[in-house]
């Protein structure tokens, strides 16, 4: 527990860090790498380049000190990152690296104003956050299905969209490499998970790691992933090109166990008053889908809307298997967005959706955010939005 006076200088100092806080995470990761080059094989280089991870990383420990005397409050979206963090294997002897930079870089930026105390204060409050995040990623290692990455064989590769690829890949029998032998039956996957790919593109001096989303928690035949191919500017795309282009069948992609807690609340899963809202954009669908699957699986009564939005007719995922499973439910409604056409997806309309509902939501950044403004301002309760957005999103808030 961090002793009164350094609460005091962490709370003190916090807008100061903030108002520096692009300045210090880019002289962090700058000076990490120069240190540290090996860390460039987990870290996203499209992020870094996009700046997008430098902003997480900042905002959470800021975010995180502002909270330090009651870090346990916190724990809903530690535990988030932290299925991240085990995913891409980031392991305890890492955060002392981490930390020993950020402290560098807030001397380094604030130069003078970082006196001793100052600098005390904010080691003692990073030690106590990295220890609540390394206590919290030791569980989830011990329950991980499997550990580190293990090779696995793609089995079949279809386009679910014009830009949508999607896997199905089955343990490698040759598997010296990992130590491990993974019975792909004995796997319980969860609708909502992800994977981690690790790959090697060519086009890359770097081992770069991703996350993929589940489209179905069924192992009938074998783990099923999908891949938007992303192609919106020139950092775009190094592992998504390279998995549309050169994974074929037949090939070996490393994975790490699934993760995430995306995920059904089961408490509601058997009764039928309250529906399920599934609504999502583009790739988004993804994890929603292997939802709309455990559902109607479990219970098919219970009433189900299903909300998608993308570009076009072309750029629409997973259509028929979407239509499959809610041809299995016994009381569905399904409503479609093309936003080439004109077709909104506003707050008008989100004033349609019945009220209780448990809603999950998953899509872009943008998406994500009008989506759960607009069903907050409708007053459906934050415990009722579930939601999960692809790319780093990361800021603890207040
Ligand atoms: C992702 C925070 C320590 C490596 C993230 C994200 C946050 C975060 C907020 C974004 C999660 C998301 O996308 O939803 C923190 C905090 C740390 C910490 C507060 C310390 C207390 C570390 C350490 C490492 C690490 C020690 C490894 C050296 C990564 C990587 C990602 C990530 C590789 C994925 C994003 C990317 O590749 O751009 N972390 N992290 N983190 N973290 Fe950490």
């Amino acid at each position: 527990m961090a002793s009164p006076k350094t609460l005091e200088i962490v709370t003190a100092t916090v807008p100061v860090l903030e108002e520096h806080g692009t300045a210090i995470t880019t002289v962090f990761y700058k000076n990490m790498f120069e240190e540290h080059p090996e860390l460039l094989d987990i870290f996203n280089e499209t992020n870094q380049k996009l700046g997008r991870q430098q902003t997480a990383l900042a905002t959470t420990v800021l975010a995180a000190a502002k909270h330090l005397d009651k870090l346990a409050t916190l724990l809903p979206q530690v535990t988030q990152i932290s299925h991240k963090h085990r995913a891409l294997q980031i392991l305890p002897e890492h955060y002392p690296i981490v930390g020993k930079h950020l402290i560098g870089a807030i001397k380094e930026v604030l130069g003078e104003a970082a006196n001793d105390d100052i600098i005390d204060a904010w080691t003692e409050a990073y030690d106590e956050i990295a220890s609540v995040f390394i206590q919290i990623e030791h569980g989830m290692y011990k329950e991980a299905m499997w550990q580190s990455f293990a090779p696995f064989v793609v089995t079949k590769k279809v386009a679910a969209a014009t830009d949508i690829a999607a896997f199905t890949v089955v343990p490698a029998k040759d598997n010296a490499e990992s130590h491990q032998q993974i019975d792909l039956s004995k796997l319980t996957l969860t609708a909502g998970q992800y994977i981690t790919v690790k790959t090697d593109p060519k086009d890359s001096d770097h081992v770069a790691l991703r996350h993929y989303s589940l489209y179905s928690a069924s192992t009938d035949a074998g783990i099923q992933f999908a891949v938007r191919r992303d192609n919106r500017n020139e950092h775009h795309g190094l592992v998504s090109n390279y998995m549309h282009d050169q994974l074929e069948v037949g090939d070996t992609v490393l994975l790490s166990a699934p993760a995430g807690d995306f995920a059904l609340n089961q408490d509601l899963v058997q009764q039928n008053e309250i529906p399920l809202v599934l609504m999502s954009a583009g790739v988004g669908v993804t994890p929603v889908l292997s939802m709309l699957e455990a559902q109607v699986l479990a219970n098919p009564k219970r009433p189900i809307i299903w909300v998608y939005a993308c570009q076009s007719e072309a750029h629409h995922a997973f259509n028929t298997e979407v239509n499959k499973l809610l041809k299995k439910a016994e009381t569905v409604e399904k409503h479609v967005f093309y936003f080439e056409s004109g077709q909104l997806l506003d707050e008008a309309w989100l004033a349609t959706l019945p009220e209780p509902a448990d809603i999950y939501v998953c899509g872009s950044m943008p998406f994500m955010e009008s989506m759960i403004d607009g069903l907050v301002t409708l007053d459906h309760g934050v415990d009722s939005v579930h939601y999960e957005p692809f790319g780093p999103k990361m800021s603890l808030g207040g």
